[in-house]
């Protein structure tokens, strides 16, 4: 990656950073307590490609969690071999927090997350789910399939993120995952998000939280 690409990317995680803290914060107490009561915190991160988020991601359930012990546990899984490969090499395995005792583990799976019931290797009761970028617009059975599959793999006060690179492809997103049987939270258009040369496409563009209704 060059030096410029490099940059870029981990400015947009900073952002990312920001638009994670601006959406939990109307509930951030429901989500604190689930999380205390937790020996391991539990993420799942659909559709990552190489997962540049994973530290952003476990960083920010750790600062959530607020704790000097404990493990944080990031799963992704993606249908890219390739992509899963080199997030593997990345971040995978097992590290300790900076200045804590707690630790973070990062493992990652080659496989289609519309059939995510089929890794019962999995479990559910997951914390956080989330999904950057994702991609309602490349076949919406598909993507309504993934959101099915996202939710049911919620814990109770579990919490599902997405963003969207467009504003359409967002609201369809909206729309469905609410159908599916979640309960919008809030949705935070990104003020900082980086535009990029498609026409009305930007990284981290919205960001929404769900959690499963009731
Ligand atoms: C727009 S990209 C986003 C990738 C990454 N989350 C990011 O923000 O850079 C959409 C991703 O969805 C993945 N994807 C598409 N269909 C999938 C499926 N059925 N199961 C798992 N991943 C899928 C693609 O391989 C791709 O990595």
């Amino acid at each position: 990656m060059s030096e410029r690409l490099r940059s870029e990317s981990e400015e947009d995680l900073a952002r990312l950073r920001r638009m994670l803290r601006k959406v939990t914060s109307d509930d951030a107490e429901t989500v604190r307590r689930r999380l205390a009561k937790r020996d391991e915190v539990r993420a799942l991160d659909i559709a990552c490609g190489e997962c540049r988020e994973a530290e952003v991601l476990t960083d920010f359930l750790s600062e959530l969690k607020g704790e000097e012990s404990g493990e944080i546990k990031l799963t992704g899984i993606d249908v890219r071999a390739r992509e899963i490969a080199d997030a593997q090499r990345r971040f995978g395995g097992r590290k300790e927090i900076e200045g804590t005792s707690a630790t973070k583990e990062c493992e990652f799976l080659t496989g289609d997350a519309s059939k995510l019931d089929g890794h019962s290797e999995l479990g559910d009761d997951f914390d956080l789910v989330f999904m950057r970028h994702q991609n309602y617009w490349n076949g919406a059975k598909t993507w309504e399939e993934i959101y099915d599959q996202a939710l049911s793999k919620l814990g109770e006060d579990g919490r599902l993120i997405i963003t969207s690179y467009f504003d359409k492809e967002h609201q369809l997103a909206l729309e469905a995952v609410q159908r599916l049987g979640g309960e919008l939270i809030k949705t935070e258009f990104n003020p900082e998000t980086r535009a990029l040369p498609t026409e009305g496409k930007s990284v981290d563009r919205h960001v929404a939280i769900f959690q499963k209704k009731r």
